[in-house]
């Protein structure tokens, strides 16, 4: 017997347990979405860092692997007008990087890109059903919506507050995942870039579970039973966790960045916009110390991460982390070593 009493989640998705592998692009593997889903909870695929191709070639293999539910995440913002201005200034802030490496800093560097849901992708939930999409930093327009909808999809995004809870609901998804503060990776705010009055998951929690009346998703922070069943006694029907799946071995982590998990600590976390331009839960390496966390002259999301790669090129060669990020949420220590079926059954397990 586990350890909630609330079956909303469980019923609307069609799982066992009220356990949702997160979806996290760059981390997340095929495997891992087949052990979550075959295990009893809900698997996550992340399409923002996929092709259309290698988004499609992931969903055959996760589908000829389980027939349980999946779910498919996107991200739903805007890609911003072209702002050399702005780009010049980054590289301007980056360039005594590029001399120390020997880099031409002047060189031509690659677009950094972070995809967002459109009309391919639509096509893609619509061929291949997934029975829940989720979207992060807002929806998509009323029309891609509306044809996720029609597929049968149960639709659910992130919300950093009640503000943001509210303006989903408002717009008839099915289920909200409440991100608090702790959670590693991008933050999923959308109404609000102001780092500084984002909310914690325990007190996040049951403000947004007061305020609309569709099940909520506890995110954040939660890498252990304790955290678990402390989201269920604050209302939520069902917990996502990030973090502690990448201590699996299905996550896909760089040697450096699985080595840092296992040595991160409480405070060795910080919200940066560096990599990417937007504000994302890592553990602290040197270009955040150095220059962020958060920083004036990082070019909006998700362009940041363009003029990094030539010096994440250069060092990541020699396993060293001063430009890459290593997302983690702020619980990564509470995370132990298990496989993705493992972990998603220990999450709920009674004591
Ligand atoms: C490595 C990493 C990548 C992430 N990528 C995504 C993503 O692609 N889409 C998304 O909706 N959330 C993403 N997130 C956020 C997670 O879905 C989730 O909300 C968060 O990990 C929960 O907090 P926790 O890490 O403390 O468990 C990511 C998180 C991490 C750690």
């Amino acid at each position: 017997m586990g350890n909630w009493q609330d079956n909303r989640i469980v019923d609307l998705f069609g799982i066992e347990l009220p356990i949702i592998q997160a979806p996290m692009a760059g981390a997340t593997t095929p495997e891992m979405v087949i052990a979550a889903s075959e295990a009893g909870g809900l698997g996550s695929l992340p399409a923002a860092l996929l092709t259309i191709e290698q988004t499609k070639a992931s969903l055959d293999q996760i589908r000829s692997a389980t027939s349980k539910p999946i779910n498919m995440n996107f991200f739903a913002h805007a890609n911003p007008a072209a702002d050399p201005v702005a780009q010049m200034a980054w590289r301007t802030a980056l360039a005594p990087y590029y001399v120390e490496l020997g880099l031409d800093p002047a060189a031509p560097v690659p677009a950094a890109g972070r995809a967002p849901f459109d009309d391919n992708y639509c096509g893609l939930v619509e061929s291949y059903r997934p029975e829940v999409v989720s979207f992060h930093f807002g929806l998509p327009g009323p029309e891609l919506l509306e044809r996720v909808r029609q597929t049968g999809a149960k639709i659910t995004a992130s919300a950093t507050t009640v503000a943001e809870a509210r303006w989903l609901a408002e717009r008839g998804v099915d289920a909200i995942i409440a991100m608090g503060l702790e959670a590693g990776g991008h933050r999923g705010n959308f109404l609000s870039d102001d780092m500084a009055t984002q909310v914690g998951t325990m007190a996040l929690v049951p403000q947004i579970v007061d305020a609309v009346s569709v099940p909520v998703i506890a995110a954040g922070g939660i890498s252990d039973r304790r955290g678990v069943r402390a989201a269920f006694v604050l209302g939520a029907s069902a917990v996502q966790v990030g973090t502690a799946y990448l201590f699996t071995p299905e996550a896909k982590v760089t040697a450096f960045h699985r080595e840092a998990l296992k040595s991160a600590r409480d405070d060795n976390t910080a919200v940066t916009n560096i990599f990417t331009g937007r504000p994302a839960r890592g553990i602290v390496n040197r270009i955040m110390r150095e220059i962020g966390p958060l920083a004036k002259a990082a070019p909006a999301f998700p362009t940041a991460g363009g003029a990094l790669a030539p010096l994440r090129a250069v060092t990541e060669k020699e396993s060293r982390s001063d430009f890459s990020n290593m997302w983690a949420g702020q619980a990564a220590s509470l995370a132990r070593e298990m496989s993705a079926a493992e972990l998603t059954r220990y999450l709920v397990e009674a004591d």
